[in-house]
């Protein structure tokens, strides 16, 4: 039996860690939860401990003869902090040890995630970011907080994510304990674009954002720092991705480009529409005109291309000795600022017709250094939960991945990614 230390700490988001407590139970981790002092303002020990099952302590000198501050953490699988408060946060990253909390995780030996909540102006605060970025730079996942309501009236970024979402990524880490993109930050889009017609209508495609957000679990469990650019996906946001939500191809563009800048590694797993109206109606279209006009497309930009070309630019620049473009291609090591773009690119196509041939074609007009060549039809794809794909490599190179859930599909994405970064 796996075990594994709940840290909560005092947020109004607490209530939402017996959730999660009860998904660690019901799928039969041990689970011991430490709360910080006031953590227990918000919900009490008899709370904890009738749904662990396990006592429940704030300070090191309760049951001293177990030596709790040295052992909990020394025994324990996984240690998860949630909600990890500002003050949590600072406390950890200087290495205090004045509660069982800290203590614990000064001695745990075993991955550490953090699952922040607070208010938006603590969570952009300078002192909070220099903790995170202390945090991760150990090797902690700090998962990214969700946007939406927080205590009272305001809304922001600060909100404990799901429960389910946070147990996903403990769950992932607790099975792969791989953490090969710490320190590395991935952009990832997902989704399908709409270009609109008028104010009520669109042309669109049919991807769901399954796999681009499997993409995003993988490696925010693989210890990334995650920016998933979602075109129309209606998903629960995945736990520690920052998102950001657009919906047309050009709004697509703009927000991958402005990531991409401090990106190793970009994912395009977004189906972007080719063409886009004209013209769009500024009022719904009556079905009263007389004849319908036709509707005329101009092509939109091809984004992933788009990345490959300012890489290549970047490179002959610095071959050339420009000075202005710093380093040819990413960063040498995590922490170092990315001024080259992506090291790494990668594409998706989904072809019907001579799968392979179409698409190497593919990679080197896009100038990617991986794809991803879905194999359309027979219900796989769009919608469903399994894909089956080849990814095909710049150096001619392919590998096989077999008909299974998306999420393997995107740990082997990641594992290709990640002996590209190392
Ligand atoms: N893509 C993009 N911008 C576009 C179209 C596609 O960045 N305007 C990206 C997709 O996100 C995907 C890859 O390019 O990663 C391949 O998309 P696909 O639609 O298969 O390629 P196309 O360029 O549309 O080629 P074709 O129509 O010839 O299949």
């Amino acid at each position: 039996m796996t075990s594994v230390v709940l840290g909560v700490s005092a947020g109004i988001a607490v209530y939402k860690s017996c959730e999660l407590l009860r998904l660690f139970t019901e799928s039969g981790h041990d689970v011991r939860v430490v709360p910080t002092r006031d953590a227990l303002r918000f919900v009490g020990e008899p709370t904890w401990a009738a749904l662990s099952g396990n006592p429940v302590t704030t300070e090191v000198w309760e049951s001293v003869h177990e030596v709790p501050h040295v052992r909990i953490g020394q025994s324990a699988d996984l240690v998860i902090v949630a909600p990890a408060t500002a003050d949590v946060l600072a406390r950890a990253a200087h290495g205090m040890a004045d509660d069982l909390l800290t203590n614990t995780l000064l001695t745990a030996r075993c991955p550490v995630v953090f699952a922040p909540a607070m208010h938006t102006e603590m969570w952009e605060n300078p002192a909070t970011r220099a903790n995170v970025a202390t945090l991760r730079e150990r090797g902690a996942i700090v998962i990214e907080p969700a946007v939406g309501r927080l205590t009272g009236a305001d809304t922001g970024r600060g909100r404990l994510p799901d429960p389910a979402e946070i147990f996903e990524v403990c769950r992932r880490v607790l099975a792969g304990g791989r953490d090969d993109l710490a320190g590395r930050h991935v952009v990832i889009s997902a989704g399908g674009t709409r270009e609109a017609i008028d104010p009520v209508r669109f042309i669109g495609n049919r991807s769901s954002g399954l796999q681009g957000y499997a993409l995003a679990r993988t490696a925010v469990a693989r210890g990334a720092e995650v920016t998933l650019v979602a075109a129309n996906v209606t998903l629960p946001d995945p736990a520690g991705a920052k998102v950001v939500r657009v919906e047309s191809a050009r709004q697509l563009r703009d927000a991958v480009l402005l990531a991409a800048e401090h990106a190793d590694a970009v994912v395009m797993a977004a189906a972007v529409a080719d063409f886009r109206p004209v013209r769009q109606s500024d009022s719904k279209i009556k079905k009263s005109s007389a004849e319908p006009d036709p509707i005329h497309l101009t092509k939109n930009p091809d984004i992933l291309a788009e990345l490959g070309e300012i890489r290549r630019a970047r490179r002959e620049a610095y071959a050339a000795g420009d000075g202005r473009h710093g380093t040819p291609v990413g960063r040498d090591a995590p922490g170092e600022a990315a001024p080259g773009g992506p090291r790494v690119i990668v594409g998706f196509a989904a072809e019907t017709d001579d799968v392979l041939a179409n698409g190497q074609a593919k990679l080197r007009r896009k100038g990617c250094d991986l794809l991803v060549v879905n194999q359309v039809g027979e219900n796989l794809a769009f919608g469903t939960p399994d894909n089956a794909a080849v990814v095909l490599t710049a150096e001619g190179g392919s590998v096989e991945i077999p008909r299974g859930p998306k999420e393997d599909l995107a740990d082997v994405v990641w594992d290709l990614v990640a002996q590209r970064l190392a």
